[in-house]
């Protein structure tokens, strides 16, 4: 039979429950409702309950490692064996099969690591919110290269959440984390609501989009045209900030038309920061309202950096993320000298590999072994398997991983087969494996 030991973080904010089974630590992240039925389970705990070779695991875990800040109490097997009401929380205990083939088996210094950062989820690099692109099976996919990135959902509006099953809308995988939930809308009791349930889903931070340009959401006031707005973008963070405990970002441009000098962004940062926001994530160009489509708006407006690193320079109490045109780890080190994190959005989707799999021991100091293009392909398959087995098209999962093998020997291939062979009604994951016979098993980065 197992033994059971369970963690509990100190920090409110890390809804992280830990169970540890023989030496090895997993994480679980709970939403609210789950932390606050088990939180009578802790309430009993007490270190003196450590005994014997519970005693000697947990008392291992404080030496060997920096767990020592968390109020660590092991939950006597009994309370797990004890039946718990609530089928949510029973279920939420047993290991999942999907997170087992994601997560590393000993993944306890990922754990730690991500435990004793301060500012947990750390923002020094992060995949932008991209429509269409960044949905739960693409982070999945993503999060097989990097453990320490963290992963920004597409944009969910508030309509979409409020008026449907938002479970629809804000269900994701367990290995996602650290996953932040991004946002539409500008209506602040909306807004309150839908932070309130990134939260009691388990997200790591909640996003607010006032960089979004497309003609669609400057009708209901979403996005870019929130700039011109600076005091409505101040009251929906606000009450966003009290109805919630995870951390509660904003995502803005430099400006919009021609409100769009230095001293307008600096005005909109200055009102925007006075609702206790304290992270900025900057996309370093303008947004041209009225002309331009959302892709010529990421690509026409000039980058301006300096911008955002006066920001940064203004405000050092801020925590400003730079994003906008950056496609390589170097860039990456020489913007985080001016600025404390960056974000990137195309290159990390369109060839992700050379980004993800390097960053951890580039940003995060974790050279653990990363797995080889052609091993995140086959990490990924149970996913897929899981995918389709549940009736989703192949497809709609695969796309995401087209470009693994960008610039690889038979990299165009590979793209290719799936591209053809992937929206076949009757589609499986043979195809994946077929894709697969065109790339070598042995690649560089
Ligand atoms: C397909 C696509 C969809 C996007 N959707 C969103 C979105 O939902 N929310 C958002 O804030 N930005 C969105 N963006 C903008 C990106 O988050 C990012 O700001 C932009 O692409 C610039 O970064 P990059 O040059 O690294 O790609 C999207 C970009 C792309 C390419």
């Amino acid at each position: 039979m197992s033994r059971y030991f369970v963690l509990m973080s100190y920090r409110p904010n890390l809804s992280s429950l830990f169970r540890i089974e023989g030496l090895s630590l997993r994480v679980y992240d709970f939403a609210l409702p789950l932390r606050s039925q088990l939180s009578p389970i802790f309430d009993t705990i007490a270190p003196a309950e450590f005994s014997d070779s519970r005693h000697e695991f947990a008392s291992e875990c404080f030496r060997s490692s920096r767990l020592s800040h968390i109020r660590s109490l092991s939950v006597p097997p009994t309370h797990l064996e004890t039946p718990i009401k609530a089928p949510a929380v029973k279920n939420a205990l047993k290991p999942t099969k999907t997170t087992e083939k994601v997560l590393p088996e000993n993944d306890t210094k990922n754990t730690k690591d991500a435990l004793v950062s301060n500012t947990y989820p750390s923002r020094k690099f992060s995949v932008a919110p991209m429509m269409d692109w960044t949905t739960s099976d693409c982070r999945v996919f993503h999060r097989l290269m990097s453990r320490h990135t963290l992963l920004y959902t597409e944009m969910v509006t508030t309509g979409a959440l409020l008026h449907n099953d938002p479970a629809r809308f804000l269900s994701y995988h367990q290995s996602e984390h650290p996953v932040a939930l991004q946002l539409g809308g500008s209506n602040p009791a909306e807004l309150a609501q839908c932070a309130k349930l990134a939260e009691e889903f388990g997200y790591d931070e909640v996003n607010l989009n006032v960089g979004c340009p497309s003609d669609r959401v400057q009708n209901n006031m979403i996005g870019a045209c929130l700039m011109a707005h600076p005091k409505l973008v101040a009251e929906c963070l606000g009450e966003m900030q009290a109805a919630t405990k995870i951390p509660v970002t904003v995502k803005h441009r430099l400006g919009i038309d021609d409100l769009d000098s230095f001293e307008l962004l600096q005005a909109f940062v200055e009102t925007v920061k006075g609702s206790g926001c304290n992270s900025f994530t900057i996309h370093a160009r303008k947004a041209i309202l009225q002309g331009l489509s959302p892709k010529e708006n990421r690509e026409v407006p000039p980058l301006i950096y300096d911008y955002v690193y006066r920001i940064k320079q203004l405000y050092p109490e801020l925590e400003v993320i730079i994003n906008g045109g950056i496609k390589t780890l170097d860039e990456c080190v020489t913007h985080l000298l001016q600025v404390d994190g960056v974000m990137i959005g195309r290159e990390a989707y369109q060839n992700p590999y050379p980004l993800l799999s390097q960053v951890d021991a580039r940003l995060f100091d974790d050279s653990r072994p990363v797995p080889s293009r052609y091993e995140v392909a086959e990490q990924f398959i149970p996913h897929i398997e899981q995918r389709v087995a549940n009736g989703w098209s192949l497809y709609g999962v695969v796309k995401h991983a087209l470009g693994l093998f960008h610039g690889q020997r038979g990299g165009k291939q590979f793209r290719r087969h799936l591209s053809e062979n992937g929206h076949k009604r009757e589609a499986g994951v043979e195809v994946f494996r077929e894709a697969l016979k065109f790339v070598e098993q042995t690649e560089t980065v």
